[in-house]
């Protein structure tokens, strides 16, 4: 990753790369050296949003490349197109030489775009590097990329190398780098310390349950406390899912993946935080002693909680630790997970919805989102539909029966966990980029975790 960006005594010797649009393009033209300016007149060339081309200098080598933008007032724009060329550009060292519409955007998925997961293949990408843009924070940009390739790399690893133990080994490699505490409450010890709901969920399988806990910073500074649904793979229990949606729930410790990133922007950063990182870590499988549905079982918080659908697991996971964090009034509480179809109905899988009361933050995630490019939509705790949550055996229903409004229904199951901390957010994250896009390529992805980043930086940085 940080062999990506070359050091800026070697720029001079760097292949230039031209940032046009449809509308800039000809007055650009005429700027190239004519032999040039044909070669890429006989191709085409009309700078097409993400079309890109390599003009050959008079000796024939690599001069030169031009790259397509979509125009300054397309409402479509993509600030990360520039993420397209580490795949299509030959070996070499690389300089922008003019700016794209955000250079540190572009720099930033350039260096996005870079990832691909090598853990079972060779990885073949050619080795492309780009000499950093002048006034764009480098070590910022390497930082989120890093923090993303992370996220990815944890995702995209399969179950069978990234169960519960797997995730929690992670958890610990990253405590160890940045001087932070661990801890992890193991199976059975999970029902001694009152963590019913992750042990029920997790039972079933020979990979036992496990509750992450890791803690980092001055003890005086502002309290920040995040939590990720660690479900190692998500077979739904016995309401089991059926064969194409269980196909990439490799991705349900997405939740626990993006705030790991997050954690290592965060203690990387040296944020004025004291910074708490929970994961409950499980895998959510089938066997003779799994939960059931019309289960009841009684949460760390108190209220009994009845089983609608075992594979509504995510929340039940979440609940209790959402209870354990909520227990030291934090000034700040963010969870995030992969929980719910409903929300990728509702937004698709590259706009996560996002949960909180806090007005103040609300217009913060947002603003960031925006900037970062890392989009988030707010979606409303819609208080009449918390009745919806009803059980006629317990306290609350992890299932409503119908299927409406799926992602704020979850919302508000989890709300019933956090009454202490003075602000509260949620994201129902996808955690996986479906077909490959610029700067994200298909598979596991880095979702709200550089918005949040960012949020945090400006809150206390
Ligand atoms: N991990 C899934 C949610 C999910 C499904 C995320 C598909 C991304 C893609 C979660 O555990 C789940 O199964 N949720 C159920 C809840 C329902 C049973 C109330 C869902 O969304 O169908
Ligand atoms: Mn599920
Ligand atoms: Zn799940």
């Amino acid at each position: 990753m940080h062999s990506l960006f070359e050091t800026a005594t070697a720029s001079t010797t760097a292949i230039p790369i031209t940032f046009a649009t449809r509308t800039t393009w000809a007055a650009i033209a005429d700027g190239l050296p004519a032999p040039a300016r044909r070669f890429a007149t006989a191709n085409g060339f009309t700078a097409k949003p993400g079309r890109c081309l390599t003009l050959p200098g008079p000796d024939g080598q690599l001069a030169h490349v031009v790259f397509g933008l979509d125009d300054e007032s397309d409402r479509a724009r993509d600030p990360f197109r520039p993420g397209a060329l580490p795949g299509l550009l030959p070996s070499g060292l690389y300089r922008f030489a003019n700016a794209p519409h955000d250079a540190r955007l572009a720099t930033l998925a350039f260096a996005l775009g870079a990832y691909r997961f090598g853990r079972y293949r060779k990885n073949e990408m050619p080795a492309v590097r780009l000499a950093p843009p002048d006034g764009v924070d480098i070590a910022d940009v390497v930082r989120m990329a890093a923090a993303a390739s992370l996220a990815r790399d944890l995702i995209n690893t399969p179950s069978n190398d990234m169960g519960p133990e797997q995730l929690a080994q992670a958890a610990q490699a990253l405590a160890a780098r940045f001087g932070a505490s661990f801890t992890c409450i193991v199976g059975d010890e999970l029902v001694k310390q009152n963590f019913p709901l992750i042990h029920a969920v997790g039972m079933a399988s020979t990979r036992a349950p496990r509750l992450i806990d890791i803690s980092w910073g001055d003890p005086s500074h502002p309290r920040v406390t995040l939590v990720g649904k660690g479900v190692c793979f998500d077979t739904g229990g016995l309401d089991l899912k059926p064969s194409g949606g269980m196909l990439i729930m490799k991705k349900d410790m997405g939740g626990a993946a993006n705030v790991l990133a997050l954690a290592q922007m965060v203690m990387d950063a040296k944020l004025k935080i004291r910074l708490r990182v929970l994961i409950p870590a499980v895998e959510n499988a089938v066997a003779g002693n799994a939960f059931r549905p019309l289960d009841v079982f009684k949460s760390r918080k108190g209220p009994t909680v009845e089983i609608g659908n075992t594979d509504a697991e995510g929340r039940l996971v979440l609940a209790d630790a959402l209870a354990l964090a909520d227990e030291e009034k934090p000034d700040l509480l963010i969870d995030l997970g992969t929980l719910t179809g409903a929300a990728r109905v509702a937004l698709g899988p590259d706009l996560p919805p996002f949960y909180t009361h806090d007005e103040t933050l609300a217009a913060s995630v947002a603003a960031h989102a925006k900037t970062e490019n890392d989009p988030l939509w707010r979606l409303p705790l819609w208080p009449a539909y918390d009745s919806w949550l009803d059980s006629k055996t317990a306290d609350i229903n992890n299932a409503p029966s119908g299927s409406f409004a799926g992602s704020i229904t979850c919302a508000l199951f989890l709300q019933r966990f956090v009454t202490e901390a003075k602000s509260w957010l949620h994201v129902d994250i996808y955690g996986w980029t479906p077909s490959a896009k610029p700067a994200r390529p298909e598979g596991g992805e880095c979702q709200a975790a550089r918005a949040i980043y960012k949020l945090l930086s400006e809150r206390y940085g």
